[in-house]
């Protein structure tokens, strides 16, 4: 396995949970961009958010798409706003299948609308949910080699669906 299996997708979409059942399925190293800020940083991801902004954790997140892409081989689940960034998108094309794993708004809200980790949408209507997955939609649309919709599907349906992508484009 040379190239990277890369999860992209709207926060709550499942990358972190699929991406762990399928590096484990596939006997290989998982990865993920949040982890790798926190660990780099030594700061929580909302405290990031709330004392240095998200522009400081945009640099740090695009410093994370470079460790992550220096390997190869394994699976990685990338932060939702990772593709709002070009760069980004190419560093992980360069050595993977990027794969988008899509959600409908009611399946986000009910897993992460409380979710105080996520401070762009904790605490946000409805309405605000749908207006950021709009705008997202379409840089997860421009960098996804393929996608998958989650909706009807438990998690390890899901991770076998992405191991079958990855599989037919290698
Ligand atoms: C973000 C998604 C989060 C995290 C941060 C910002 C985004 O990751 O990187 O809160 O901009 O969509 P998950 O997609 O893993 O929740």
């Amino acid at each position: 396995m040379d190239k990277n299996i890369v999860l992209i997708g709207f926060m709550g979409s499942g990358k972190t949970t699929v991406g762990t059942i399928a590096g484990r399925e596939l006997c290989v190293k998982f990865m993920d961009t949040d982890d790798i800020i926190v660990d780099s940083s030594g700061m929580e991801i909302k405290d990031i958010f709330a004392q240095k902004g998200e522009g400081y954790f945009r640099l740090l997140e695009k410093e994370a798409v470079k460790t992550a892409c220096r390997v190869s081989g394994c699976v990685i689940s990338c932060g939702g706003g990772v593709v709002k960034n070009p760069e980004n998108v190419r560093n992980l094309k360069e050595n993977g299948i990027i794969i988008c794993l899509k959600a409908g708004v009611d399946a986000i809200i009910e897993r992460i609308g409380n979710d105080d980790t996520r401070p762009l949408i904790y605490k946000k209507s409805r309405d605000e949910i749908i207006k950021l997955m709009q705008q997202r939609k379409v840089f997860d649309n421009s960098a996804a080699d393929a996608f998958i919709d989650t909706s009807d599907m438990d998690t390890i349906e899901v991770a076998r669906s992405v191991i079958d992508i990855y599989k037919s484009h290698i």
